[in-house]
């Protein structure tokens, strides 16, 4: 599933770099995700979750709207200020670290969320500790949002294409598989296979469920450019390159009627029940 874990240990850390922009240009999730927690998985008034990876508080939020306690695991640093800043003084604990290596009360949350991060996390200890945290007849929810799908028109895949083309074309061929733009392969969200025997093969859970979300977001180019700017391969760009991939996206928007473009979007969501309970 995973062939580089050292690409991702570097690349995980420049979430860091971009607190504002992740804030302000990243949509949150269709409302059917947090359906599915609520019916499923038990989210509710005083359900104590764990969250992986927050960010700045995308799926945070919703989850204390929701009267869920939640305890946050977040490797960066500014995103767990940011975090702490945003939701005081709201039933949140904000752990600073990596979720395999931060110690955690074993069997003790109903609910384990981990939203666009858990591809993030060692393959190898990331399951098992789940598994461990989480009270028997707990829930894991593991979801990923894909800005883009195959099987329906995006306004932005040519004008995308072109501007990778002239500035980054080793990002190139991703972008043209309709893959998550810049990442090499499939989105992780939709190796589909490969998540639910994850969590077959650290033995504690019931058969995963997989549930994909077709959704649509509408944008202006100041949001395409905050949006693109949150993706890690091009925050792995030099500032000057991105800059320019940006500008050349947010251009084209501009262009449209209305000055905003509505694409299409997925969100693939896992839930597997802890044995016992
Ligand atoms: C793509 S962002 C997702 C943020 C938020 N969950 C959302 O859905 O918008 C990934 C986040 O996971 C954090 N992260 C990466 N590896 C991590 C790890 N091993 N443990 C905890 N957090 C991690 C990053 O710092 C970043 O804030």
């Amino acid at each position: 599933m995973v062939e580089d874990f050292g690409l991702h240990r570097r690349r995980r850390v420049l979430f860091g770099t971009a607190v504002d922009r992740y804030e302000r240009g990243r949509p949150g999730y269709p409302a059917k995700v947090y359906a599915l927690l609520e019916s499923v998985c038990g989210l509710g008034p005083d359900v104590e979750v764990l969250e992986i990876g927050p960010g700045p508080g995308q799926v945070t939020g919703p989850l204390l709207d929701r009267g869920a306690r939640v305890t946050a695991v977040e490797l960066s640093e500014p995103m767990a200020r940011r975090l702490r800043e945003r939701y005081r003084p709201a039933p949140l604990a904000v752990l600073l670290g990596a979720f395999e290596a931060v110690v955690l009360p074993e069997r003790s949350f109903d609910v384990v969320v981990a939203a666009a991060s858990f591809h993030w996390v060692p393959p190898e200890l990331g399951m098992a500790k789940v598994a461990a945290v989480l009270r028997p007849g707990g829930w894991a929810a593991l979801w990923w949002s894909i800005y883009t799908d195959s099987e329906r028109e995006d306004p932005l895949a040519e004008p995308l294409r072109v501007a990778l083309r002239r500035h980054a074309p080793h990002l190139l061929a991703a972008a043209s598989a309709g893959a998550h733009p810049g990442q090499a392969g499939r989105h992780h969200g939709l190796e589909v296979d490969d998540r639910l025997a994850a969590f077959a093969l650290v033995g504690a859970f019931e058969p995963a469920q997989h549930h994909l979300i077709r959704w649509s977001g509408r944008h202006t180019a100041e949001e395409v450019r905050l949006l693109f700017g949150t993706f890690s391969p091009f925050l792995a760009l030099e500032p000057g390159v991105l800059d320019a991939v940006l500008a050349e996206l947010g251009a084209y928007v501009q262009a449209q009627p209305g000055g905003v473009v509505e694409r299409p979007y997925l969100t693939a969501v896992y839930l597997a029940r802890r044995l016992g309970g």
